[in-house]
């Protein structure tokens, strides 16, 4: 089944950001620390230009900690571009955040000449909790269901800061059916719009291939060897996802796979690994 998105509005989209950008000073978007390339969009990168430019690794609570410091070193090889790992829920990561736009333009946050931040992330990675840490109260909705708002606001942060928001201006990017899989097991993307057990064994084979001691632990396997839909029925049999008759109720086995990995119940586990390095490894 393939992963569709948004038809329609990406045009609109990017005319818009090409005019908000003109009058912004920094850009950050906001990255899932576990797929900072699936959940990056690409038109960004593209329409920055030379501007300073902030990734942050948001949700990196739930990330394999030597993946995400492989990807801020392979995001931070390119010109103007810094990258930060933070959990935007943490208090502390406002004033990070902080700390680092001013850092990157010295010359704005003055009397008269705040530094304008532009802040886009694609729906589910964390954007309003990170509105919300940095302005120090409730200023931005938070929950887990994508939605299309397209407007601009603006908030004044008070010490110099004013932040350009654009809710659900940004889409994900899935023309990538790996990328869209990768989003769709980080529960980025509504669940009617994916197969669920397609993402499960997708998500069940990267699992394998890169962190085979956790499931084991996890599940009581004693190896994680043969075709994946067999270790998927396994699991659900260990589980106890069972139909009338003690058949594995595989929807019922992947949605339990999804929601562990989701919720944190294999460890910190990252879904990608930057191009030059090998695969996340286990540690
Ligand atoms: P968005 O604006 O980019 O769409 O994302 P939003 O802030 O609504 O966050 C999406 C989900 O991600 C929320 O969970 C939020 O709590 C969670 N989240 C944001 N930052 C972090 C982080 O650093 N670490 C972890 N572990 N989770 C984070 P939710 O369950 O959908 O909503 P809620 O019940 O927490 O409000």
């Amino acid at each position: 089944m393939q992963i569709g998105w948004y038809p329609g509005h990406m045009k609109k989209a990017r005319e818009l950001i090409e005019d908000l950008v003109k009058n912004i000073d920094l850009i950050v978007e906001i990255l899932d620390a576990r797929l900072p390339q699936s959940s990056a969009n690409p038109v960004l990168q593209e329409l920055r230009s030379r501007r300073p430019f902030i990734r942050v690794l948001n949700k990196e609570d739930l990330a394999d900690p030597a993946t995400t410091k492989a990807w801020k070193s392979y995001f931070e090889l390119e010109e103007g571009v810094k990258a930060l790992p933070l959990s935007a829920k943490n208090h502390s990561a406002g004033a990070s955040l902080q700390k680092l736009c001013r850092r990157m333009v010295p010359k704005r946050c003055k009397p008269g000449r705040p530094l304008r931040v532009m802040i886009v992330g694609i729906p589910n990675v964390g954007k309003s909790t990170m509105i919300n840490t940095l302005a120090g109260k409730k200023m931005a909705r938070v929950g887990d269901k994508p939605a299309i708002t397209t407007c601009h606001q603006q908030i004044d942060l008070r010490n110099g800061i004013l932040l350009s928001d654009t809710p659900g201006l940004l889409w994900p990017h899935l023309e990538d059916q790996q990328a869209a899989r990768r989003l769709a097991t980080s529960g980025a993307i509504s669940e009617n719009a994916y197969d669920q057990e397609e993402v499960a064994l997708f998500a069940l084979s990267w699992l394998v291939e890169t962190y085979p001691q956790r499931l084991k632990e996890r599940y009581k396997l004693e190896d994680v060897n043969g075709e994946t839909a067999d270790l998927l029925a396994k699991i659900g049999s260990k589980r106890g996802c069972l139909i009338a008759g003690g058949e594995v109720n595989i929807r019922r086995a992947s949605d339990l796979l999804l929601q562990d990995l989701r919720g944190g119940k294999l460890g910190r586990v990252s879904f990608e690994a930057p191009p030059e390095t090998s695969a996340a490894s286990e540690t």
